[in-house]
């Protein structure tokens, strides 16, 4: 069992380096599976879901290698088109292998994906869309029997705009004959680099970032050499850092206009946030004042992952503030263990009212999941003395060295293991 061991109350200053996006490797490196020549994709972060979907790559029959943070990917050999509970269970996103089996293969058999324990979390419009594209699938025992051979590209009009949807839809879209549009789609930054990353290979992909996305499919696709995109949610859980501990950080490989709605709320609450090309500098140099009212809902709106690091902001914020999470029904895991910190919060249905404290103080507490987790290591990071927060296999998922890059900005912060 792994811990982290903080002792509270340092500011943070200096700069810290933000790792390539996980929301947006994990489909970029799904869609690897459609190609049987070879992906580089540099700058892969240690991730524990990114080694899981890399571990579903394998299953796959891809010939995957890691040399420092360089993903060589050879797909020649590709020969499976079903995936177990055993790597299913391990993260959401090996969904994906659906999408990429279909286009691929036209046949696919997958169990239910795992995933953080936030919410219901089911794959409904997934499996309409394809369906409306010619799929064939049944669902029994637990698994999902796809057959593609009819798939033909058409139109799609999802309920939500939900991420994993519209990646899936785009997976099984670019080798479909025809032309497949998918309306009201998610319009998050981690779709337009998946785009990016497929039209490099040959796709034909326009439209992401809006709400309608046209794929005219293709027979082929071919090699492609690629960085990823940063990640905007561990840059907004840097950022939301320093505006609890005070200080002053620069971020390095962090893209401004992903967290433009994040920086919007830091800035009224009350911190100075500078950006020079893919540098973000935030200085706090006074206590900060609580958001009256902040609801979770799609891009480019306030982000749900990013919803129990600001709680944790508005917990030490002077103030009240009322949280609305709309995106998922047991999102509010990490609020018992803020209060054990002497946070005052009541939470009724999907909606937090959160009172400022002057202080929280240390307390053994619980990560229930990746997020609720980077929201305790921030208010371990401002408590007065000691934190442990166990279960922190939940924030090695989408962290990479969160320790190592806290201490170089000065937090008193250890990893230790049972
Ligand atoms: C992605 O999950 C992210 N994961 C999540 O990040 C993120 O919270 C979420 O998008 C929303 O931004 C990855 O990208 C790997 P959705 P996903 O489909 O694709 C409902 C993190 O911490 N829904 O957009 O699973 C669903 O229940 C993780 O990094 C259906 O009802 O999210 C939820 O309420 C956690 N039916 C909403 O839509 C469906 O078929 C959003 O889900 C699909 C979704």
């Amino acid at each position: 069992m792994k811990k982290y061991l903080i002792n509270g109350g340092n500011a943070l200053n200096g700069e810290v380096e933000i790792e390539s996006s996980k929301n947006g490797l994990l489909p970029i490196i799904a869609a690897t599976i459609l190609t049987d020549e070879e992906c580089i994709i540099h700058k892969v972060p240690n991730f524990l879901d990114i080694n899981n979907m890399i571990k579903i790559l394998e299953h796959t029959g891809l010939n995957c290698t890691k040399q420092d943070n360089t993903l060589i990917i050879k797909g020649d050999t590709a020969n499976c088109s079903e995936v177990g509970l055993e790597l299913t269970s391990l993260l959401r996103s090996s969904i994906y292998a659906l999408g990429a089996y279909l286009g691929r293969f036209k046949k696919a058999k997958i169990s239910y994906p795992g995933g953080c324990d936030i919410g219901l979390r089911p794959i409904d419009l997934h499996l309409r869309g394809l369906k409306d594209l010619g799929a064939k699938i049944i669902e029994q025992h637990g698994n999902i029997y796809c057959d593609g051979s009819q798939m033909r590209g058409g139109k799609v009009f999802l309920d939500f705009p939900s991420v994993g949807a519209t990646v899936n839809l785009i997976l099984a879209g670019v080798l479909t004959e025809g032309t497949t549009t998918i309306y009201n789609c998610a319009k998050e930054p981690e779709i337009i680099d998946l785009q990016n990353f497929l039209n490099a290979m040959g796709a034909k992909v326009k439209g992401a970032g809006s709400s309608t996305i046209v794929i005219n499919g293709v027979n082929k696709l071919h090699k492609v050499e690629w960085t990823p995109i940063s990640d905007r949610i561990v840059a907004g859980t840097y950022m939301i850092g320093c505006a609890m501990c005070g200080g002053k950080i620069c971020l390095n490989n962090c893209i401004y206009e992903h967290n433009q709605y994040l920086i919007n709320l830091l800035s009224r609450a009350g911190c100075n946030i500078t950006h020079k090309k893919n540098k973000v500098t935030i200085e706090c140099t006074k206590r900060t004042k609580c958001i009256q009212k902040i609801e979770t809902m799609p891009y480019p709106a306030f982000a749900t992952d990013l919803q129990p690091q600001f709680m944790a902001l508005q917990c030490v914020s002077s103030g009240n503030s009322i949280i609305v999470e709309n995106l998922y029904e047991t999102r509010y895991k990490h609020v018992p263990e803020l209060i054990k910190m002497g946070a005052n919060i009541i939470v009724k249905n999907q909606t937090a009212f959160v009172s400022g404290v002057d202080k929280l103080y240390g307390a053994e507490v619980k990560a229930s999941d990746l997020r609720a987790g980077a929201g305790l290591v921030l208010a371990g990071l401002c408590a007065k003395g000691y934190t442990t927060i166990n279960s922190i296999e939940h924030i090695l998922r989408g962290y990479d060295n969160l320790e190592g890059k806290l201490q170089n900005l000065g937090a008193n912060i250890k990893l230790i293991e049972d």
